[in-house]
């Protein structure tokens, strides 16, 4: 489980939580929407012990995150699988070598044929073929870019799974790609995950509960159906402009 009680960080003058309470039960799926700058990525890492809060609470797996020494925080990051917004791929290693960085248990590490093979099945779990291992990231298109991501980050069996903007600079096709994949990782993995987004309709699609971060909090969160449900003027204005966006880009 993930829980953040009453977060608050600012950046000099700038106040970008201000107070989040925001929970993710085992096993579920969370889509954290909200417009560009409002500080998604900052609570999303949060929850791995990248940015600490000013105050307030941040559990994972029942411990306080911001409190764990060295050794405890990279235990917990090892059951953490983290997709950073941009890829954060390195170009001079191949995508073999990109995956297998994300596997963490120290005795696998060592061990070469679990490695390949683990590389390969996490490949096969995002739909690559498997000959893309020996390419390189400057070789493949931007989906299958965010797909080596989500490979790397699934490499070492976490329990968790943050995703920043796993579809963001996808057209549809690829973008409904990741949305399923998402889902079938939920499933098949039984991960507890955090979809941080801008699309509103993928969100629906993968969410169990969808939460919207506005000024500083979190706005609202409920399943799909209470979110349509709100009347709240922030809720209905976000969903309104990304419900018309969504119309112009069906033409
Ligand atoms: N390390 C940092 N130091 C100073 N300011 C920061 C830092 N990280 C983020 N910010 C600021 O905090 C605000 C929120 O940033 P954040 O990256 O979380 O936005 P976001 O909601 O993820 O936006 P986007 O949708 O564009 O990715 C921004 O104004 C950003 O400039
Ligand atoms: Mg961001």
């Amino acid at each position: 489980m993930i829980k953040l009680i009453n977060v608050h960080k600012r950046f000099g003058e700038l106040v970008v939580l201000d107070g989040v309470d925001f929970t993710v039960n085992q096993g579920e799926t969370v889509a954290l929407l909200g417009t560009s700058g409002v500080g998604k990525s900052v609570l999303l890492k949060h929850m791995n012990g990248l940015i600490h809060p000013d105050s307030g609470e941040v559990y994972v797996d029942g411990l306080s995150v911001p409190h764990l020494r060295r050794k405890a925080l990279s235990k917990l990051r090892s059951r953490i699988g983290y997709v950073f917004q941009f890829g954060a791929l390195f170009d001079s290693m191949s995508v073999r070598e990109n995956v297998r960085l994300g596997i963490t248990d120290q005795e696998c590490i060592a061990d070469d044929a679990y490695c390949r093979n683990r590389v390969s099945e996490c490949l096969d779990l995002v739909n690559l073929p498997a000959g893309t291992g020996d390419k390189y990231p400057a070789d493949l298109s931007g989906g299958m870019r965010k797909r080596v991501g989500i490979a790397r980050a699934i490499a070492g069996q976490p329990t968790y799974l943050l995703y920043d903007e796993p579809t963001s600079g996808l057209d549809p096709v690829n973008a409904d790609i990741i949305d399923k994949l998402v889902i079938k990782l939920r499933d098949s993995l039984g991960v507890t995950s955090v979809v941080v987004s801008h699309d509103v309709r993928g969100s629906f699609r993968v969410a169990d509960r969808i939460a919207l971060l506005h000024n500083g909090t979190i706005r609202t969160m409920g399943t799909p159906d209470e979110v349509r449900a709100s009347t709240d003027v922030a809720v209905l204005e976000f969903f309104e402009r990304d419900f018309e966006t969504f119309l112009d880009a069906a033409g």
